[in-house]
């Protein structure tokens, strides 16, 4: 099947885009405030866009509090969101009660983190620290914004919990990391394979064309 995303008419009972952007990961983001409320939440429009400097970036559709209280106060933190804290990963995306945390009803606690002032989630076994570089609303063809928000910010702290350290490298087999598909479809990640980037093109080990 192909189908016009102008129309979108693919004539499927759900909008299959996210789909097949996915396996995407979940950053669980932690902020707090100017006027010290602390706010959790998971961002599956989540990624790494750069090794130099450390950039992440997570999307906010519309102006949600992660988003704004990183933008106000120049700080997030990206906690990793794994297998046995899925159940509280979900429940941090419900708005809190006012006054209340994301992290009190999730049954998580909050931990100092060592340079931005938002907290990180001491039961995540890894959390970028992150100072927010740019914030923008991206546009399409037709130059009209979307209704996302973009937060970019610079990696400057990196908390690692040693149990997911095997030989030195962080093991995703010992983290088992969540990610988010279409639907109301998550996976895990348990099973890892290796292969070495050739040095030089070498298609004789690729099946024949038919
Ligand atoms: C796994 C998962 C991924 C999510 N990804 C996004 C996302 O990328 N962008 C978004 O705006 N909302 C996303 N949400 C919904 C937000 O987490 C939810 O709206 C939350 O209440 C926002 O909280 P905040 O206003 O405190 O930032 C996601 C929810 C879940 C469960």
């Amino acid at each position: 099947m192909f189908y016009r995303t102008d129309t979108n008419d693919h004539g499927l009972p759900h909008d299959p885009f996210k789909a097949i952007v996915s396996p995407r990961p979940i950053g669980w983001i932690s902020t707090r405030a100017l006027d010290g409320r602390v706010n959790l939440a998971p961002y599956s429009f989540f990624n790494a866009i750069s090794d130099k400097p450390k950039l992440v970036m997570f999307s906010s559709v519309g102006m949600k509090d992660s988003a704004s209280f990183a933008i106000e106060s120049g700080e997030f933190v990206a906690n990793l969101a794994t297998a046995p804290l899925a159940m509280a990963l979900n429940r941090s995306s419900a708005p809190a009660p006012r006054g209340g945390s994301e992290f009190a009803i999730s049954g998580l606690t909050e931990a100092d983190c060592e340079i931005v002032a938002a907290p990180r989630v001491r039961e995540s076994p890894a959390a970028l620290e992150c100072q927010v570089t740019q914030s923008f609303t991206p546009i399409g063809l037709d130059g009209r914004p979307s209704e996302n928000v973009m937060v970019i910010g610079e990696v400057v702290g990196i908390h690692i919990d040693e149990r997911i350290l095997r030989d030195g490298m962080v093991s995703m087999e010992l983290a088992e990391p969540l990610s988010r598909l279409g639907y109301l479809d998550y996976a895990v990640t348990r099973e890892v394979f290796q292969m070495r980037r050739p040095r030089e093109a070498d298609a004789s080990d690729l099946p024949t064309a038919r």
